[in-house]
């Protein structure tokens, strides 16, 4: 059976730190073939370069998540660059993505202008080094959208991380030539939109992700999330396009290759 690609993780989080090394090594009997480190802020971008490098399976993403986007004016937007500078450098330090970029509303740690601009920023950074983006967007879905657009996401492409909005908003992206990000949420009962949302898109278009440690899928839900429960995200998504699990693994590993260049 093909091996799942977890297109969204966070293994240099501190719920890790106890047993980080034997979970990592022990994923690929579990069914996990790659994952992909995401990067919110500097120590995060620093810890995911790291673990790329200790894992020949870990690819890591390069960007600021919108809470943390104060950093991008600190330095870290020139630090952003000399990683991407070329495409020898984007494959020396295994990026594949600029990502987690975009909006969040929710917590409004920062100003909105401000987010808006280092998105843009980031935005525009991902095009010049021919990278695809791996977007954040918490109640900011019309803002995020208009901001993408603004700046032609397709001619960027990526996918947009755990995405949560309506089934009108994800053919506009599907239409621009994006993927969704799927995790956890979809096998919760109450997500009746989200689910929907699986039923109508074409499953080219959808990639497994966990979020990790973050939205462990039913039955763990609430418990410490980890790459090895992508296997009942792929089960719901099969039951819920009808169409057999190994095609929903095989299918989606494909289409995380595509979108990262891996
Ligand atoms: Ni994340």
């Amino acid at each position: 059976m093909e091996l799942i690609i977890d297109t969204h993780t966070h293994y240099d989080d501190e719920q890790f730190d106890n047993d980080r090394k034997e979970l990592l090594c022990g994923l690929k009997e579990r069914g996990i073939g790659t994952v992909i480190h995401a990067s919110a802020s500097m120590s995060n971008l620093k810890a995911g370069l790291a673990l790329a490098k200790e894992y020949d399976f870990i690819y890591t993403m390069a960007g600021f998540h919108p809470d943390e986007i104060a950093e991008l004016s600190n330095g870290g937007y020139e630090y952003l660059e000399s990683l991407v500078a070329s495409p020898e450098i984007i494959k020396e330090n295994k990026i594949g993505a600029i990502g987690e970029i975009g909006l969040d509303y929710h917590w409004m740690v920062r100003p909105k202008e401000e987010q808006i601009e280092g998105f843009r920023k980031q935005m525009r950074l991902a095009k010049k080094a021919g990278l695809p983006v791996n977007i954040h967007s918490r109640d900011a879905a019309e803002d995020t959208w208009n901001v993408m657009k603004e700046e032609h996401l397709e001619e960027i492409g990526g996918i947009i991380h755990c995405f949560s909005g309506s089934v009108e908003m994800s053919k506009n992206y599907l239409a621009a030539g994006f993927y969704l990000g799927i995790g956890g949420v979809v096998t919760f009962k109450n997500s009746k939109k989200l689910k929907q949302v699986v039923i109508e898109a074409p499953v080219e278009r959808l990639v497994l992700e966990t979020d990790c440690p973050y939205l462990a899928p039913e039955p763990n839900r609430g418990k410490r999330n980890d790459s090895g429960n992508l296997i009942y995200v792929a089960a719901e998504i099969a039951s819920l396009k009808d169409m057999p699990i190994d095609d929903v693994i095989r299918i989606t590993s494909e289409n995380a290759r595509r979108v990262y260049g891996l």
